[in-house]
């Protein structure tokens, strides 16, 4: 059976200014996020989870570190770098030959950082997604790791975990977008995530019911990584979300298996 899997990244960083070409030591505090807060070893997990929720919360067992070799075998740090014109579209044209292309999408995660216009911080692309050229993840220089360009509230590098989670299938709490409670729409398939009629964005106070489907004595997960707070309130993965990371690492994204 499938214990800690390791996932090569390679960081394609496409800057207009000295400013978003973020240093190496940024890229590496990003990193650094992911392989605690995918090991459940994330520092803020005790004070941050309330405890009633600690007995759902999961060692996703993924671990990250860039990329040391390239597919034809030569060495590399895993960062590609690259100077963009002011009208470039991050947003568009980021995985074109005008930005960076991806390396293999079926053995390495990329992902481009770059200016990334409001109100998006990020975004990822499910496992139906898996080996296109848009393949893995984009996001914004001032919302990528913890040093650097990163800036308050999303300095916690959270936005890539948030983000490496919908890579590895998980969805929203609330399903899609706009769904109402009870459709079958307002379900990410985890029984452990209490159902929400909608995002919450920080500021919550344990036990919160403002968005339950069923109010309960534990109120919502808001602190999951999945929801919408700021970086410092998120601090847990689930069982359930665990479950489909599993899956999609078995199915539609077990290239990186190997
Ligand atoms: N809004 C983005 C998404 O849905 C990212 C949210 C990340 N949140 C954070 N606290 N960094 O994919
Ligand atoms: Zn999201
Ligand atoms: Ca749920």
């Amino acid at each position: 059976t499938q214990t800690v899997v390791t996932i090569p990244v390679v960081v394609h960083v496409l800057y207009k200014n000295a400013a978003q070409n973020i240093s190496d030591a940024q890229i590496a505090s990003q990193i650094a996020v992911l392989n605690a807060d995918f090991r459940k070893l994330n520092s803020d997990y005790s004070s941050v989870v309330p405890d009633a929720f600690k007995p759902f919360a999961a060692d996703m067992e993924l671990v990250f570190c860039m990329a040391t070799k390239k597919s034809d075998g030569s060495s590399t740090t895993g960062i590609e770098r690259k100077s963009v014109a002011t009208s470039f579209s991050f947003p568009n044209n980021y995985y074109q030959s005008s930005g960076l292309v991806a390396w293999d999408p079926t053995k390495y995660l990329n992902i481009w950082v770059g200016d990334m216009p409001n109100p998006y911080l990020g975004w990822a692309y499910l496992p139906d997604a898996a080996g296109y050229a848009f393949d893995g993840l984009a996001i914004g220089y001032n919302y990528f790791g913890t040093t650097g360009a990163a800036q308050y509230p999303y300095n916690g590098g959270r936005t890539a975990t948030h983000e490496i989670g919908h890579y590895f299938g998980l969805l929203h709490p609330w399903g899609e977008d706009g769904s109402a409670c009870g459709t079958a729409d307002n379900d990410d398939g985890c029984a452990d995530t209490p159902a929400i009629s909608d995002a919450h964005y920080g500021g919550n106070v344990f036990p919160d019911n403002a968005y339950t489907c069923v109010p309960s004595a534990n109120g919502a997960m808001f602190m999951n990584f999945m929801d919408y707070v700021t970086d410092t309130e998120m601090a847990l993965f689930t069982n359930d979300q665990k479950t489909i990371k599993t899956n999609t690492m078995n199915g539609p994204r077990a290239s990186l298996l190997n």
